[in-house]
C-alpha cells in the first residue's frame, strides 16, 4: 500500500525535474553573476525598489529571491517562476514575505500595482514575450508600473562577445531558445507603454527601467 503513492509522488518530483530547465543552473547562477558582473546585476534589479512600494507586487522569473529580502516583508502580491529549484530557493529567502508563490507561465486574475520582470525576457521567444505582455497589460492597474532590468544591445566589441557567450551558455545549460537579446523598448512601446525612469550601467548594456501605460497612444 505504500509503495504505490510513494511511486506516485516520485512521478510528480521526476516530472518537475525534467520540467525544470533552470535547475542545473540554480546553484551556481549568484556566483557566477557575482563573479562577472560584480554587484551590478543585483543592483540592477534593486534599483527602484523599496520596503515601501504600496499595493499589490509581482514578480515574473525572480530566480532565487535574494535581491527582495531587505524590501519583501512588506511585499505582498505574487511570485511566479518556472524553475521549481529557483521557487524553492525564493520560498526560503522570501519567507518573511506576504508574498504568495507560484510555479509555472504567469496566470492570474488579480491586478497588480508593479510589475517586475528581472532579467527574465531575454531568457523567453519572441512568442512567449508577445503573450506575456498581453497577460500583464490585462493585470496591471491603469496606474501602475512596470520595472524592467535587462542586458541592452551594445556596440561595444568586448560587451557583444560576452552577450553571444552568455546567450550561447544559457542555450546549452538551460535550453533558453534566443540567440539575440528581445528588442525589449519596441515590445514595450507596442503595447501601449512609456518609458518614465531609466538607470543604465557600462554605457547602457545593463539597464533598468520604469515603464508605464502611456496615456496617448492606443496600443495592442
Ligand atoms: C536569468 S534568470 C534571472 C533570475 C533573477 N531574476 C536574477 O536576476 O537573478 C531567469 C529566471 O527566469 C525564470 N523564467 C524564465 N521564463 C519564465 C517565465 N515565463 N515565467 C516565470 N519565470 C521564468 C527562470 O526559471 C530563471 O529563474
Amino acid at each position: 500500500m505504500g509503495l504505490f503513492p510513494t511511486g506516485i509522488v516520485d512521478l510528480f518530483e521526476i516530472e518537475k525535474l525534467m520540467k525544470d530547465q533552470f535547475r542545473w543552473v540554480t546553484s551556481w547562477y549568484r556566483p557566477l553573476s557575482r563573479l562577472i558582473f560584480g554587484d551590478q546585476l543585483s543592483n540592477a534589479n534593486r534599483q527602484f525598489l523599496s520596503a515601501d512600494l504600496k499595493g499589490n507586487i509581482l514578480i515574473i522569473g525572480g530566480g532565487d529571491g535574494l535581491d527582495y529580502v531587505d524590501f519583501a516583508k512588506t511585499w505582498r502580491g505574487e511570485y511566479w517562476e518556472l524553475s521549481n529549484a529557483m521557487l524553492e530557493k525564493a520560498k526560503t529567502n522570501l519567507q518573511d514575505s506576504k508574498l504568495s508563490f507560484h510555479l509555472g507561465s504567469f496566470s492570474s486574475t488579480t491586478t497588480f500595482d508593479w510589475v517586475l520582470l528581472p532579467f527574465v525576457l531575454d531568457t523567453m521567444s519572441d512568442s512567449d514575450i508577445r503573450e506575456l505582455l498581453g497577460k500583464i497589460k490585462k493585470q496591471l492597474k491603469p496606474e501602475g508600473k512596470l520595472i524592467l532590468s535587462e542586458f541592452f544591445q551594445t556596440k561595444n566589441f568586448c560587451q557583444k562577445i560576452i552577450t553571444k557567450l552568455m546567450i550561447w551558455f544559457f542555450k546549452f545549460t538551460a535550453s533558453h531558445p534566443r540567440s539575440n537579446l528581445p528588442n525589449y523598448e519596441q515590445w514595450f512601446r507596442d503595447f501601449g507603454f512609456e518609458l518614465v525612469e531609466e538607470k543604465k550601467w557600462r554605457n547602457g548594456w545593463i539597464r533598468s527601467q520604469i515603464w508605464e501605460v502611456s496615456k496617448e497612444r492606443p496600443s495592442q
